[in-house]
């Protein structure tokens, strides 16, 4: 059967709206990915999407953990929680970092006993760590560039390099331990610049600590990692060949190399099916209503800044239209220019591809609508 006619069979047996994740498609980014960058350890970013099935595949594929909070933690901890006491310790250290620079007291609190790797930039930060869960390995994320990714990050994270030898020295000086550095250059960076001086600035900052004294060794290299949304996009092999090689010139081999991609390992592992619930022509354009939305599966539209691509089934006459979302709030406007058949009706559905990062993981029960369904394919003959 064809692509089509699979989302049709599975669409008649579960309704629309329908999230359909294809678990052959994860294991093959998550490969996709070790196989171009060798060298690093693959830290899925959980917040990209947090469905357990999900967390459950890669977990199955070995792959480690970004987590963003207790609750994502405890979402990976599930599946070792029955492994001895030293096997679990060892799990927690070397395969799941807390991103977040900044943890609430309760937070730290609870993960102490884990003796967990944390990111900070700052130092209030430390203060909370010593006081709260100095068992921690620390990593310091730095400020680089995030010219032209899709989500920018440095406003908000990130310590500047300036500062960053003194944030170091601090954490030593108050009884804690630095292991290395971080950064993350922006979500769906295109621009590969970022990458390249952002290892810079993370090299010169590693050497020159290491140069004092502190024992720093792994570099983080966080996300941002692009989905080819759509032709224009550089492809991801481009960006490992001038990652590694970059590697090889900054980072001698006793550097661990870290990285937190999530869209890159979920946005492709995704289809979404809607359909049609109203149609109006409003001042000339056709306006399709649709049973999903900003408010639910594409929040990613407000979030993330996605342009979500629609698909119909059907063929037809094509003409710039609308579709929006089914709430009565008049921000639910998924796109206001669509390449759509105009002749479509209600009960006709579209689908959307590469919806897997920030959607359902930002969904809301907004007016009273549940949101998609959603379900899993595992099998390597499922669609995708
Ligand atoms: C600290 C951190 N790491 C990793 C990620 C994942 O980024 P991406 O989805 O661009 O790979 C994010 C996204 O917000 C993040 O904040």
């Amino acid at each position: 059967m064809d692509k089509l006619g699979e989302l049709l069979k599975m669409v008649e047996e579960h309704g629309t709206p329908l999230f359909i994740v294809d678990h052959e498609k994860l294991r093959r980014n998550y490969r996709t990915f070790k196989k171009h960058l060798p060298r690093v350890q693959c830290y899925y970013a959980v917040k990209a999407n947090s469905q357990q099935q999900i967390i459950e595949t890669l977990f199955e594929e070995d792959s480690s953990f970004d987590v963003a909070s207790y609750n994502e933690f405890m979402q990976v901890y599930q599946y070792i929680k029955h492994f001895e006491k030293q096997k679990k310790k060892d799990y927690v250290w070397d395969k799941i970092i807390f991103s977040n620079t900044i943890k609430d007291r309760t937070t730290l609190g609870k993960i102490k006993q884990y003796k967990p790797l944390v990111t900070y930039d700052n130092s209030a930060e430390l203060i909370k760590l010593k006081r709260y869960c100095d068992t921690a390995g620390l990593v310091l994320r730095l400020k680089v560039p995030d010219t032209g990714s899709q989500v920018e990050m440095a406003s908000k994270f990130g310590a500047e390099p300036g500062d960053a030898q003194q944030l170091i020295q601090q954490a030593f000086d108050m009884g804690l331990k630095v292991e290395g550095v971080s950064f993350h250059v922006g979500s769906q960076c295109t621009n590969f610049d970022n990458y390249t001086v952002a290892l810079d600035i993370a090299g010169t900052i590693l050497h020159d600590a290491r140069r004092k004294g502190f024992p720093l060794n792994l570099v983080d290299i966080g996300g941002g990692f692009p989905v080819p949304y759509d032709p224009g996009v550089p492809q991801f092999e481009q960006l490992g060949k001038i990652l590694n090689s970059e590697f090889a010139r900054l980072f001698p081999d006793d550097i661990e190399i870290l990285a937190e991609p999530g869209r890159f390992i979920v946005a492709t592992a995704a289809t979404l099916v809607s359909e049609i619930i109203g149609k109006a022509r409003r001042d000339g354009k056709v306006f399709y209503h649709i049973n999903d939305g900003v408010y639910h599966t594409f929040s990613g539209v407000v979030y993330d800044h996605w342009i979500p691509n629609f698909h119909a089934f059907k063929g037809g006459e094509s003409e710039i239209c609308a579709v929006v979302g089914p709430t009565c709030d008049s921000f639910d406007k998924i796109s206001l220019s669509v390449e759509l058949p105009w002749n479509l009706d209600v009960g006709d559905f579209l689908y959307t591809e590469n919806i897997g990062a920030y959607s359902t993981a930002s969904s809301t029960k907004f007016n009273g609508f549940d949101g998609a369904k959603i379900i899993h394919t595992k099998d390597a003959a499922s669609h995708g």
